[in-house]
């Protein structure tokens, strides 16, 4: 298991490219299922969440070759079938639904079951299904799904939820008919998906907007250019928050600074300054963190996967500010282990109450989740003297590159292998796959 040693304290300057979006990839990976034939992605980030995915689709009996475009060959499909063990790596994986019940008429997933951030049921996929006419039975901690036909139809989402808006898209644009989505997802990375599928020939309009209307079609086939999956919104937030708390300046480059308004809006009412240019965005920060109130939210509200991150800042801030998640019950993880660093928090069901402190000092800290893990990192990076973050796990499942980008602004952060009983020298080779 490896843990990451983190020298704190010095301001981060300098410049990170942005990799693609891990949450715009998998959907777009599952979604290649819909269109028999060879695909290929461009700008799909080597990260453990997308091997996990290309392993499912490898395991349907759809091959891949990862290079510095990805190919991946979706004529032919043995299984419909996503296991357990994938499943239990990546909640994710739920996303084959969808798609397999288009092109089999049949798909077998395991129930993904709670996780450390909260219980995220899959009910409002499964109901989006059975309104397009399919029939699902859960046995042995599976769900079992079925359908003769697909036809178009109304569904109308209880919440706006992505992977559910995701997975009810792919089966409709191969139902017979119309199918409007209401109270969708309006996350960038749904429209990514929309305009994917529409590469490959389906109907689609309104994402990005609370209605999505889907005209099925007959059949999709591969599209001939590369498509190129949209930069990590989420990374490109980490690395600015990582400017802002070392009071540095960082710029992200290759971002769609459209997708970081709520973002920007916070950090910048938190005392940082913020410049957008073209496809860069820098956040610099000299004076004090000033406190702000954060209410996470669907987008474009502001993003419950920020959420630590932004915390970390606001425990060095000049005052108090409350912190409210309102997508998931338990994602305040992060916080027993920023009391560890020195920050003062108190916790009162879904908000937290941040009362900045001075300064944070270096710990060890446990990584419970993927942006629990940034957070801490973050938090780390600001910290007088050396944190140890353990369960680097979640990490390598969401940040590519994340040890040789830190390095290159500046960040003094060592990934210590511990079966290997030594430091890895710092690393600038890793592949985007
Ligand atoms: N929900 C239900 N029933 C459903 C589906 C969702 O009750 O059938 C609830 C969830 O429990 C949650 C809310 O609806 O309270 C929203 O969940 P959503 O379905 O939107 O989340 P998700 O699709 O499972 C994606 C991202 C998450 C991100 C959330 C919210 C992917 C692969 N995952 O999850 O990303 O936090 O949307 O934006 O796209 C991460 O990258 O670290 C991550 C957790």
């Amino acid at each position: 298991m490896d843990k990451l040693l983190v020298e704190g304290g010095r301001p981060l300057e300098g410049t990170v490219r942005v990799s693609g979006a891990k949450n715009a990839a998998l959907p777009l990976l599952a979604a290649t299922l819909l269109a028999p034939g060879e695909h290929r992605l461009a700008n799909l980030p080597a990260l453990q969440d997308v091997e996990t995915m290309l392993s499912l689709l490898g395991r349907l009996g759809c091959p891949s070759l990862v290079g510095p475009t990805l190919r991946i060959e979706t004529s032919r499909l043995f299984f419909c079938e996503a296991p357990f063990d994938l499943v239990r790596r990546m909640r994710a994986s739920v996303l084959v639904l969808g798609p397999l019940l288009a092109r089999c008429g049949e798909a077998h997933v395991s129930l993904p079951g709670g996780c450390a951030i909260g219980v995220r049921p899959i009910d409002q996929h499964l109901k989006g299904l059975e309104a397009l006419g399919c029939r699902f039975e859960l046995e042995g901690g599976t769900v079992h799904g079925r359908t003769d036909r697909l036809r178009g139809a109304e569904i109308a989402f209880d919440m706006p939820t992505v992977t559910g808006t995701e997975n009810v898209l792919m089966a409709a644009v191969l139902a017979e008919g119309d199918t409007i989505v209401r109270n969708a997802a309006m996350e960038p990375e749904v429209a990514d998906l929309a305009r994917f599928l529409r590469s490959l020939g389906a109907v689609i309009e309104g994402e990005g907007t609370p209605e999505i209307r889907v005209r099925g079609v007959p059949g999709l086939a591969p599209s001939v250019q590369p498509y190129r999956i949209l930069p990590d919104r989420i990374e490109a937030g980490t690395y600015l928050v990582a400017g802002a708390i070392t009071g540095g300046s960082v710029t992200c480059t290759g971002t769609r600074p459209g997708d970081l308004a709520a973002l920007l809006d916070v950090l910048s009412r938190a005392g940082c300054e913020v410049h957008t240019h073209g496809d860069a965005v820098t956040v610099a920060r000299q004076g004090p963190i000033r406190p702000v109130d954060v209410v996470t939210a669907p987008h474009p509200g502001f993003p419950t996967d920020m959420q630590a991150q932004v915390m970390a800042l606001l425990t060095l801030a000049e005052g108090s500010s409350h912190v409210t998640e309102t997508i998931f019950e338990n994602r305040f993880m992060h916080v027993a282990e920023l009391l560890r660093l020195g920050a003062s928090i108190h916790v009162h069901g879904n908000q937290a109450i941040v009362t900045g402190v001075e300064r944070l000092k270096g710990a060890a800290v446990v990584a419970t989740d993927l942006r629990a893990s940034a957070g801490l990192v973050l938090a780390a990076l600001s910290a007088e003297g050396t944190s140890e973050i353990l369960h680097l796990d979640h990490l390598d499942r969401g940040y590519e590159a994340l040890v040789p980008k830190l390095q290159g602004i500046g960040a003094r952060v060592f990934r210590l292998d511990l079966e290997d009983r030594g430091i890895r020298p710092p690393t600038d080779v890793v592949a985007t796959a």
